[in-house]
């Protein structure tokens, strides 16, 4: 069958990859895609908002699938968009409807399914701007420090946490003002969870779900889990306390709940589902849900499936996944992400990157995130440039491996974290 693919970051490269060794994978395009992408299928350049030309693409090459890597499309609604097109609807999308993806596109839907379906999370009230006098006492009942969440997608930068409380309340009130935009119009406060997170990943066809491989990722820009929040600067898995006790409560009280939850609403998800969740006392807890598969988590969960991927993707469509086989590799994978310096700031793009022909360990993938082909070279295109992924027989032998393929590629002002997995 033909393929499309929409994004165009590291986890589209891991999922492009992934996809292309199917023997059921006639062409696999990529919409927009990136230099990585390009090698393991067609780049089109559409944007993956722009529903129209996406629609267009479809029907002109013949597309029986298609496959959304980021939230923005599902949160705009493109799985409903096919649905609603007699040209389009026979044609699966791999996502949730629009309102299944306001599980990642507003908190406040998030907290009030998971409140309705008693999964642990940490209590929590919405304000606007009409209520935020009541949002200050709420804050003086809670105790530091206090998180705030704009109720919409911002980015990545719609939470803070803070120490004192005056500040959060003069947060508070310029989050409700505008700050970011629509996405604070709401506002979620909620309870501070001091413990270790994780992310698990399950792919649904609304009934049945299967559970990937469990992923952790290295959110701050520096060492030891300092400074500026990041799109990811790393990942490892499997992750070690997320062992078989663990996972069997967050089977049982956060993932089975959330697809029956989901059922008994009628609310049409089909796709891939995201728990962030966080170790507290020993219980799971959701931190939040997201639409999506992570990233960087893909660039290490992906390459642990053995078996075929756009098999699970047809029983994903077909709604008959529970017979369909999805096997892991027993190995670790670990992912070392290098950026542009300045990034999660302004950084420089346009670098040419070198170093990507050499010889690397078979072992190692060079998953591409911000790349795009200039001239004959590749050269860099965005903050996260490459996610380098390796298996080993644990996360230590993974990580020399791809720390050295790091030592081996080279583009100006390049950084990268040197201690991946240091607090497993
Ligand atoms: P979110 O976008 O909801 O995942 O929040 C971003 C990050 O903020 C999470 O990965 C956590 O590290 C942190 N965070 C969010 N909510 C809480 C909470 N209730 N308690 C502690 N940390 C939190
Ligand atoms: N790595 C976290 C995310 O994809 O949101």
């Amino acid at each position: 069958m033909n393929i499309l693919l929409l994004g165009s970051g590291g986890r589209e490269h891991a999922l492009a990859w992934k996809i292309a060794q199917s023997p059921k994978t006639g062409k696999l395009f990529i919409a927009p895609g990136n230099a990585g992408t390009n090698t393991t299928g067609i780049n089109v350049p559409i944007r993956v908002t722009d529903f129209p030309a996406i629609k267009e693409m479809v029907v002109e090459n013949d597309i029986n699938m298609v496959v959304v890597g980021p939230e923005d499309p599902l949160v705009n609604g493109i799985y409903d968009y096919f649905m609603e097109d007699s040209s389009l609807s026979h044609i699966p999308v791999i996502g949730p409807s629009k309102i299944g993806a306001q599980l990642e596109g507003s908190k406040d839907f998030a907290k009030a399914f998971m409140q309705r379906h008693q999964i642990p999370t940490a209590r929590y009230r919405s304000f606007t701007a009409g209520t935020i006098d009541e949002g200050y006492r709420f804050l003086e009942s809670l105790e530091a420090p206090y998180v705030l969440k704009a109720d919409g997608l911002a980015l990545g930068k719609g939470v803070l946490i803070i120490n004192h409380l005056e500040e959060a309340k003069k947060e508070l009130h310029d989050m409700l003002g505008g700050m970011f935009g629509e996405a604070s119009k709401t506002v979620v406060i909620e309870e501070f969870l001091d413990g270790i997170e994780c992310s698990v990943f399950v792919v649904t066809d609304g009934n049945d779900y299967k559970i990937l491989p469990v992923a952790k990722d290295y959110k701050r820009i520096g060492e030891g889990n300092t400074g500026l929040n990041t799109g990811g600067m790393g990942a490892v898995s499997p992750v070690s306390f997320a062992d078989d006790v663990f996972m069997q409560k967050v089977e049982e009280r956060i993932i089975r709940p959330t697809i029956e939850g989901l059922k008994s609403e009628k609310i049409d998800y089909k796709g891939f589902l995201f728990f962030g969740l966080i170790k507290v006392n020993n219980e799971p807890m959701v931190i939040e849900y997201n639409c999506r598969m992570g990233d960087p988590e893909t660039e290490v969960v992906i390459p642990r499936i053995q078996s075929d991927l756009v098999e699970l993707l047809e029983g994903v469509a077909q709604g008959n996944l529970k017979d369909r086989i999805l096997t892991i590799d027993e190995r670790a994978s670990v992912a070392v992400v290098l950026v542009s310096g300045g990034y999660p700031e302004t950084y420089e793009k346009g670098k040419e990157i070198k170093g990507l022909q050499e010889q690397i360990s078979p072992d190692t993938i060079v998953f591409h995130a911000g790349t795009k082909e200039l001239d004959d070279k590749i050269a860099t295109n965005g903050g996260r440039v490459l996610a380098i992924s390796s298996y080993g027989k644990n996360k230590e032998d993974a990580l020399v491996l791809s720390y050295k393929a790091a030592g081996v590629i080279h583009f100006e002002k390049m950084y990268f974290r040197a201690d991946i997995g240091f607090d497993l």
